[in-house]
């Protein structure tokens, strides 16, 4: 199996002002430097703040990640969209698309979330592309299906276009999102790597072992200092989005300690799997 970059980003969606961004990602700066992180860091702000963050970014290892792209790889007149070219130059390093927000407040569906990858490749960045079943699709027991839905339309528009390590997968339960001060039960790790495990075996069947082993299958909803230890310690787990506990510096970098410890203890156990 090739090795694959793991990968977790705390995405600010709406929530941190361009100052507020600039000050966290120098505190977060501070807290992850003369430490090794056996994962690569990335931060998400809103689109005002990309230039400021970037120009934090420089340096400190960590990279720039956009919420979001116009489906164009060409700039045309799409008042207020930011484009694969805009992202080029400010340095993006990933995209994240078909996050369920957009899909579910900005009427975004499959065919749009491919030609957004396409546009992030376009920009020299990797796309994210986030998939994920609803509670109730959950409770009716639809979980795969609509998973292979999500997959199948992706991959019949990208397939073509991609040759491999251009793309991360993201699974996130929507029911999981933005739970994590709540009691409602979030996920244990052995079931997000059980779902990993699926993902990639439709994967396999859409575009074959090659690819699919190139994709990082990274997991969101509520991942915090609570968890990210017991999601880690799985290796068919390879990166995080961290919404609500990215806001603070400090719950971001206990977060980060926390997916530390989880992957020392996997690698401690010879790489726990679902299948020990
Ligand atoms: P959350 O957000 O960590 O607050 O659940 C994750 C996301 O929206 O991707």
């Amino acid at each position: 199996m090739s090795k694959r970059e793991t990968l977790i980003v705390a995405i600010w969606k709406e929530k941190l002002t361009y100052k507020q961004s600039v000050a966290a990602v120098k505190r977060i700066a501070q807290g992850i430097q003369k430490k090794q992180w056996p994962f690569l860091i990335g931060i998400a702000p809103n689109p005002f703040a990309y230039v400021g963050v970037a120009n934090e970014l420089r340096d400190t290892g960590m990279r720039l990640v956009a919420q979001n792209i116009l489906w164009e790889a060409e700039s045309g007149s799409f008042i207020g969209e930011v484009t694969s070219s805009m992202l080029g130059e400010v340095g993006c390093d990933y995209v994240i698309v078909g996050h369920s927000e957009r899909r579910r407040y900005f009427h975004e569906d499959d065919n749009i979330i491919a030609r957004k990858a396409e546009a992030a490749i376009a920009a020299g960045a990797k796309p994210i592309l986030c998939i994920g079943d609803s509670k109730e699709e959950k409770e009716a027991g639809k979980t795969a299906d609509v998973l292979r839905r999500q997959l199948t339309e992706t991959f019949d528009r990208l397939g073509s276009v991609l040759n491999g390590e251009q793309l991360l997968i993201a699974y996130e339960p929507v029911w999981a999102i933005s739970t994590w001060r709540s009691n409602r039960p979030l996920p244990e790790g052995a079931e997000i790597a059980e779902l990993h495990a699926h993902i990639r075996a439709i994967i396999t069947e859409l575009v074959g072992s090659s690819l699919a082993n190139s994709i990082p299958l990274i997991y969101g909803g509520s991942v915090s200092g609570d968890n990210a230890a017991d999601y880690f310690s799985y290796e068919e787990t390879e990166g995080a989005l961290v919404g609500g506990a990215s806001k603070t510096p400090e719950s971001f970098l206990a977060t980060l300690a926390a997916a530390k410890r989880g992957m020392e203890r996997r690698a401690s156990k010879g790489n726990a799997s679902i299948h020990d």
